[in-house]
């Protein structure tokens, strides 16, 4: 078990006062697919988890609402999802209830994945969660861990260029080098995101041992989103709000003489 840092606390008290309004003005956008970040393209155009999840053990970090795992146990996942907000449990427990679908829910921070056992997953994904947790390097380690080798990790979070621009603006308003944490104070509470520059992200995942196989920034849709009033198309036209990691855990055999690993 990780203690609850200050930081963490905040986080998870937001989520929890949070969630029902969130749940309100997101929900419908994120059903019946994975959606990597405001007005991105559906998983079943990217692919990033692959081509097919049937068959496969797949653990979501953060299931916020259970939009994305409700989605690929119905694609004929077996999926287990981790997040620390009871509040967003009960609506996605509620949520696969009435999909009549079956998702294997632990309540857990990020950091401490203890509860799960070694090389037990073939995919493990997160959206928009892993700006929240603190220490990425344990969190990233953890993930390695209960990825089998040859395992794929993804996760999206907000473009580093993004986070450090004006609102709605394209105007920079903090340096991209600094690493303090970006505090916003919301109706219900306080929201903590963790800035980590392109070359933060990659080092925490090849220190855990993954190898990056892709950075992606996917064009936005031409339409507006529901989450407009931080990423409006108009802004996200003009430089990337979300990225996306893609990674790998190495299988043995891809560091034997004339192994090529996979993508
Ligand atoms: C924006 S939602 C992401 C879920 C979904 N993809 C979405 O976009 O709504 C963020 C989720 O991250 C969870 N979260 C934030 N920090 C976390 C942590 N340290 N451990 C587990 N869950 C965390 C919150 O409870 C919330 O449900």
């Amino acid at each position: 078990m990780v203690d609850d840092s200050a930081f963490t606390k905040a986080n998870r008290d937001n989520w929890n006062a949070s969630s029902k309004e969130y749940q309100a003005s997101h929900h419908a956008e994120l059903e019946e697919d994975v959606l990597w970040g405001p007005s991105m393209p559906p998983e079943r155009e990217l692919r990033i988890l692959g081509e097919s999840v049937l068959g496969k053990h797949v653990l979501e970090i953060a299931w916020g609402g259970g939009q994305s795992a409700v989605h690929l146990a119905m694609m004929g996942a077996r999926v287990t999802a981790i997040d620390f907000s009871k509040a967003q449990l009960e609506h996605a427990r509620a949520f696969a209830r009435s999909k009549k679908t079956s998702v294997r829910f632990l309540d857990a921070d990020a950091q401490d994945l203890s509860m799960l056992d070694d090389g037990n997953f073939d995919i493990a994904f997160s959206a928009y969660a892993l700006g929240f947790v603190e220490d990425i390097g344990r969190t990233f380690r953890e993930v390695a861990r209960v990825l089998r080798p040859g395992g794929l990790f993804a996760f999206s979070w907000t473009s580093p260029l993004f986070a450090i621009t004006e609102d709605r603006g394209l105007l920079v308003k903090r340096s991209y080098f600094d690493r303090s944490p970006i505090v916003f104070e919301e109706k219900d509470g306080t929201e903590i995101d963790f800035h980590r520059t392109y070359g933060d992200w990659h080092r925490a995942l090849t220190d855990a041992g993954f190898v990056v196989t892709d950075i992606l920034e996917p064009e936005p849709l031409p339409r507006e989103n529901t989450y407009a009033d931080v990423f409006p198309l108009s802004k996200i036209r003009m430089i990337p709000g979300t990225t996306i990691w893609r990674a790998r855990k190495p299988a043995p055999q891809d560091a034997s003489p004339g192994g090529h690993g996979s993508r």
